[in-house]
């Protein structure tokens, strides 16, 4: 079968695109607002950009009443947003700071998760969470959609500090992705954590091609 996304002519209960690109990493963001409310919320319309430097997007689509979402509002006006890596043992917290609340709650002490300061930016991170990006807001790609949600606020932002817990850093000194279990969106209410790994190296690649695949910098 195929179907145009403009009709939404695909005859099946309940709408396929989100199942078609998955699994989606979530990026746990947090903001701080000019006044000082923190802010936390799910998107798994997440992304690395690139790695030298790193860079990382999410996508902001507006909230139910067709206005920008908090997050979008905090990162524009402070430019500095935290992302926490989300994991399966968090996944009632990481759903608990999807609600859509005003903007003076503090969404950390609604999804119930502790503070831990950051070094370089505003926000908080998430203490729970065993991987932090500090980031540095680049811009926002606006795309225009359908009301009242489909307009959507692309946030680029470069990673300019980077978290990890000795406990999720292997013998070998690799991140033990296992133990984290990342969490990740599939479509519906559907989610799914990793719990396999293999391995592949591009056939015949050189040096610096094999460099850019395991994500090296020239440093
Ligand atoms: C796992 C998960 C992933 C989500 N991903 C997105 C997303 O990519 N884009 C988006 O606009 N909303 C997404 N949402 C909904 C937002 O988290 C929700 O609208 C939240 O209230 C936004 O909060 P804020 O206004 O504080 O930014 C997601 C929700 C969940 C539970």
């Amino acid at each position: 079968m195929y179907y145009d996304p403009d009709r939404n002519d695909h005859g099946l209960p309940h709408d396929p695109f989100k199942s078609c690109v998955v699994p989606r990493p979530i990026g746990w963001i947090s903001t701080i607002s000019p006044a000082g409310v923190h802010n936390l919320a799910p998107y798994s319309q997440f992304q690395n950009l690139t790695f030298d430097p790193p860079y990382v997007m999410f996508a902001a689509n507006q909230n139910t009443r067709g206005i920008r979402k908090d997050t979008v509002v905090n990162v524009e006006q402070t430019g500095e947003f935290v992302h926490n890596i989300a994991t399966y043992d968090l996944r009632e917290a990481v759903n608990r700071s999807a609600a859509e609340v005003p903007p003076e709650v503090d969404e950390f002490e609604l999804a119930g998760v502790t503070k831990a300061p950051s070094i370089r930016v505003k926000p908080c991170r998430v203490a729970e969470s065993p991987i932090q990006f500090e980031c540095r807001y680049h811009g926002t790609l606006r795309l225009p959609g359908n009301e009242p949600m489909g307009t959507v606020d692309v946030i680029i932002g470069r990673v300019v500090l980077v978290h990890i817990k000795d406990e999720v850093i292997a013998p070998n000194g690799r991140i033990d992705i296992l133990r984290i279990r990342p969490l990740a969106r599939l479509g519906y209410y559907d989610y799914t954590s990793v719990e396999s790994i293999f391995q592949m190296v591009i056939p015949s690649g050189n040096d610096a091609l094999l460099a850019g695949l395991e994500g090296k910098h020239k440093k």
